[in-house]
């Protein structure tokens, strides 16, 4: 049974304060605890405006490793780079950015690359941060033919390539992903999600469990954790 908790915001600008807020506490708490952090984020629009609010926080961002939950193979300047857009924010903290993606043009072999580099990190994640498609994907576990890999690989698997069919419009790229095992490993696992489009996918992926259709639904049905989930209309 997925246990979900729902927040619920007027604004963006209150989704990006409260999320921040939850996110810098977690970093202390694995501060406090392990003397490091490990935390993945996701990429595409929705996170935007709240990295900032993260990286103002007062943290020894020093002891935090950020990696990207999933990443596209285009090239680290591109406007498609997930990892970008956290280096641009999160470098400057003094935070270390771990580039998942590679040059290899084979998905495949840019996957089993992308897990060679995180099985360099001390596991499991603190905090997995999630971000969904109006498609229903998540991280880059998209529908095609290298779902059921991302979905099923073994608990030591950490991420692999994946070719999304359709292709999303937005960013037609071959990716690199966690695997849904990777994901559910995280001390804490979050959703952002924005409009009433993607709450009504959301939910229907929830109650429709392992039998969902979709990337999201999948995901969550093995989840042994809460899940926090942020939404604002
Ligand atoms: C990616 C993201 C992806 C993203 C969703 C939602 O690389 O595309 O990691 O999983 O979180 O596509 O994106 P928006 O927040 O832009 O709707």
């Amino acid at each position: 049974m997925i246990e979900a908790e729902w927040w619920e915001y007027d604004s963006v600008e209150e989704m990006a304060d409260a999320v921040a807020g939850d996110v810098g506490f977690i970093v202390e708490s694995a501060l406090d605890a392990r003397d490091s952090a490990l935390i993945a984020l996701p990429g595409g629009t929705t996170p935007r405006p709240i990295y900032p609010k993260i990286a103002e926080r007062q943290l020894s961002w020093k002891r935090v490793t950020i990696i990207p939950t999933d990443d596209r193979l285009a090239p680290l300047d591109s406007d498609l780079s997930n990892i970008r857009a956290i280096a641009q924010t999160f470098l400057p903290t003094g935070a270390r950015v771990f580039p998942i993606a590679t040059t290899i043009e084979d998905h495949k072999l840019a996957g089993n690359a992308a897990d060679a580099r995180l099985q360099d990190l001390s596991w499991p994640p603190d905090l997995v941060w999630l971000g969904i498609g109006a498609d229903g994907h998540t991280a880059s576990i998209f529908e095609g033919p290298d779902m059921q890999d991302a979905l099923d690989a073994p608990k030591a698997r950490r991420a692999v390539g994946v070719m999304p069919d359709p292709m999303p419009q937005d960013a037609p790229v071959p990716r690199v992903t966690l695997t849904r095992a990777a994901i559910l490993s995280a001390r804490t696992l979050l959703i952002t999600i924005t409009g009433s489009e993607k709450r009504s996918l959301l939910e229907q992926a929830i109650a429709d469990g392992h039998s969902s259709k979709l990337p999201i639904g999948r995901v969550l049905a093995e989840a042994e954790q809460p899940i926090d989930i942020h939404w604002c209309a």
